[in-house]
């Protein structure tokens, strides 16, 4: 499907001049995580060694692939840059904006039709700059991904946590915002910093009921929400090479639920499998040609304790299924009794209403042929459905396959309802209740990836678990929480007591994968044809106009806008739920600029004085009075403001509205960074303690905001009410070419002059 077997040979191609250099320079064997990164820095052949953990690095991607949601925000701002196409092959996947509702047909009716501008828009922006398009229905982003794009030894970034997915197949594939996608889309390297490694030995082997899913929810455990933070996890052992590659795309895709900045598996024979099974028998043999580039040297996993930083020993053979949650991925439970004393404990509901098997986490042909089995014996054995039962196939590939193979068939006589290949229940697009706000305490199951409250159906008390697909599929078919396949039994129809046996599968289709129409639109060879229509009275869509670079004097007497207490994330800047919504209109998603930021003055939200009026109201309706009286506006926070994501959205709102500097005790890097590349004053306080200078009322004069320069603190005059003045330092951390950024009004200001030139 248009992967580009050139640029894959490029990269094999130059990777053993490149490990071989960083070895040298590193002077002890290379896992298999350096020999990626290593051999994709933005300035090619590696000169020094990086510190894990600590250094900033300039990288490379081969690959980019967005989602609906974020490709929005992100497409608009590529069309900023001034750029004819892509630098790097990029795809979109329309995947988020689909609701689950009644069945695939019928939901993506109605999807095309609620959505048909935002479609539109993504479709014929990717016509035009060379960028792959992936109609809705075609897949979810991440299985798409591994059936089509992955390759091994490959570095890609994606507008979606779960891009890591792509690590089943020997990437490093990392998941970043908008911002950073449009860099590498217009020829700009992407920083990243180098991360620490996990090595996690699998030893033993698979078997029963124990599924792929019960690693990364074993290492969820272990290393809890947190424990991958700054770290690729790097698997391997005899327990890796038996599992599947879509098995190993599981484990990777839940990377995201332990904060990991990605995880990957050496090549293998699965790996050469699933691609030639794929059609990508070329890219099986190039990865041949250079395999040892393509896993860990020896010497690595022979004594790992050596090489990585921390080392996790996991023995399949004596693993369990895990049943992990509620509300959170991490928190595990044995299938069976164990759940029956703490869901007790916990009041954690026993009866079971849903089981939901899909998501970019277990959607592969191998996870719905191995949940059918479950079903087929329900089926043979009389044994009634207790739960009500949904499928996600991830990709058209995968459900005109399993439809083929009677796959689809086995789960429609249980009465499951089969969603479209798309996100769906995962992210909170199932239409489950009219008024999930008030809906009943429930649990459910399901094989996703994320489990806090409201994510599937917006209804704070539905308890959520997640599993294996099979696992998922028995404790539907069961109804009970507490059901264990292995042991207990089930009354048939005909009040016979009977058992599962465990369930089986195949990896790969047996007669191989089919599919009519993939869903997938290559774009025009020359797109510069192409218009791109956005209505002017589109509530969703906005075109970008490049900002205006904020004038010097335009910072002699700006105002205070509110001054953050305590936590203030991409949350409380910019909140997701129903925003989401707008994420391609930024005039429209301003408007809920700072809105969970807490004021200072009175510990309130969204309730900040107005220094013109003297009244209060909410954040942005202020803040749009002052850009409508000409007045620049100052955001004071604490420590690490801008922590979460990494949505540009918390930096491209403030700016719209006429912010023009964040002046905080500490910043979490991203968020700066994004301040910075939208041409806005990203600053922290040299003594921590002139926060609490900041009064409600007072004006900023940045006295020598003439002179910004590189490593030189800016000198800010603050004037409070009552006419008395404090001077203040502020550091900095700009760059030449960001106070180019600066000047200029933006980053992509800068990439659109240069490109001119
Ligand atoms: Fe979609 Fe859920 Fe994956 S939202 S991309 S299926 S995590």
């Amino acid at each position: 499907m248009a992967f580009d077997i050139d640029m894959i040979k490029g990269v094999y191609a130059r990777m053993a001049e490149r490990v071989d250099k960083a070895r040298e320079i590193v002077g002890k064997p290379l896992t298999l995580s350096e020999k990626i990164l290593y051999s994709h820095l933005w300035d090619g052949i590696p000169s020094k060694e990086f510190t894990r953990g600590k250094d900033y690095v300039d990288f490379a991607p081969d690959r980019i692939a967005c989602q609906d949601a974020t490709a929005q925000m992100a497409l608009l701002q590529f069309m900023q840059a001034g750029k004819p196409k892509v630098a790097v092959p990029t795809t979109v996947h329309c995947d988020h904006l689909i609701q689950a509702k009644s069945g695939a047909a019928a939901d993506l009716k109605s999807a095309n039709n609620t959505s048909a501008e935002v479609f539109n828009f993504l479709e014929s922006v990717s016509n035009k700059y060379g960028i792959g398009f992936w109609k809705p229905g075609a897949g979810i982003i991440h299985q798409v991904v591994l059936e089509n794009y992955a390759f091994p030894g490959g570095m890609m970034i994606g507008t979606d946590s779960h891009t890591v997915n792509a690590g089943g197949l020997g990437m490093v594939a990392i998941g970043v915002g908008g911002a950073d996608a449009v860099d590498v889309m217009a020829g700009m390297a992407w920083e990243l910093k180098f991360p620490k490694l996990i090595g996690v030995r699998l030893s033993g082997t698979i078997s029963g009921w124990t599924a792929p899913k019960d690693v990364i929810l074993k290492v969820a455990e272990i290393l809890t929400a947190k424990g991958g933070t700054g770290a690729i996890v790097e698997y391997f052992g005899p327990g890796a090479k038996a599992l599947s590659c879509t098995g190993k795309g599981t484990i990777c895709n839940m990377g995201a639920e332990i904060g990991a900045t990605t995880s990957t598996f050496g090549y293998d024979e699965s790996m050469e499998r699933y691609l030639r099974a794929t059609e990508r028998a070329d890219v099986a043999d190039a990865a041949n040609a250079v395999k040892e580039y393509l896993t860990a040297d020896a010497e690595v996993y022979e004594n790992p304790e050596q090489y990585f930083d921390q080392l996790i020993d996991i023995d399949l053979t004596a693993l369990n299924p895990l049943l992990n949650g509620p509300f959170t991925p991490d928190l595990s439970t044995a299938v069976g009794d164990a759940m029956t004393d703490k869901a007790t404990k916990n009041d954690w509901p026993l009866q079971v209403e849903w089981g939901l098997i899909g998501s970019c986490t277990n959607s592969s042909y191998e996870d719905l042929s191995r949940a059918s089995s479950i079903a087929q014996q329900a089926i043979d054995k009389g044994v009634k459905m207790k739960a009500e039962l949904g499928i996600n196939p991830g990709s058209e590939q995968v459900r005109f396959t399993a439809e083929r193979d009677g796959i689809l068939d086995v789960f429609e006589q249980l009465d499951a309802k089969i969603f479209t290949n798309a996100c769906g229940p995962c992210i909170g697009q199932w239409a489950r209740y009219s008024d999930p706000k008030n809906a009943p305490k429930n649990s459910i199951v399901h094989s996703f990836n994320r489990n806090f409250a409201k994510r599937a159906d917006g209804n704070p008390n539905t308890h959520a678990f997640v599993a294996s697909p099979e696992i998922t599929a028995a404790i539907a078919i069961a109804g009970r929480l507490d059901f264990n396949p292995m042991t207990d039994s089930l009354i048939s129809e005909n009040g016979e007591e009977v058992r599962f046996d465990e369930p089986t599968g195949w990896e790969l289709p047996p007669k191989g994968f089919e599919v009519e129409d993939a869903g997938f639109l290559a774009p025009d060879e020359d797109g510069s044809g192409v218009v791109v229509n956005v209505a002017e009275d589109s509530e969703r869509l906005q075109l970008l106009e490049p900002f205006v670079p904020i004038e010097d004097n335009e910072l002699q007497g700006a105002k205070l806008l509110i001054k953050a207490f305590g936590k203030c994330t991409t949350d409380h800047i910019s909140m997701a739920g129903p925003w989401l919504r707008y994420r391609g209109h930024l005039d429209n998603i301003s408007n809920n600029c700072l809105i969970g930021a807490v004021n200072a003055y009175n510990k309130k939200t969204n309730f900040v004085k107005s220094q013109i009026t003297g009244d209060y109201g909410g954040v942005p309706d202020t803040q749009r009075a002052y850009k409508a009286a000409g007045i620049r506006t100052v955001v004071v926070g604490d420590h690490n403001y801008g922590e979460g994501s990494s949505r540009e959205h918390a930096a491209m709102e403030p700016r719209h509205l006429g912010v023009a500097a964040v002046i905080v005790k500490s910043f979490a890097r991203i968020h700066e960074t994004n301040l910075k590349k939208q041409g806005m004053l990203g600053l922290t306080f040299a003594n921590e303690s002139d926060y609490d200078l900041i009064q409600e009322d007072d004006t900023f004069n940045f006295v020598d905001i003439a002179d910004f320069a590189p490593g030189k603190p800016l000198t800010i005059e603050v004037v409070h009410s009552d006419g008395s003045k404090d001077t203040i330092l502020a550091n900095h951390t700009y760059n030449e070419a960001q106070i180019g950024w600066y000047r200029e009004g933006s980053a992509l200001n800068v990439i659109k002059r240069e490109n001119a030139s």
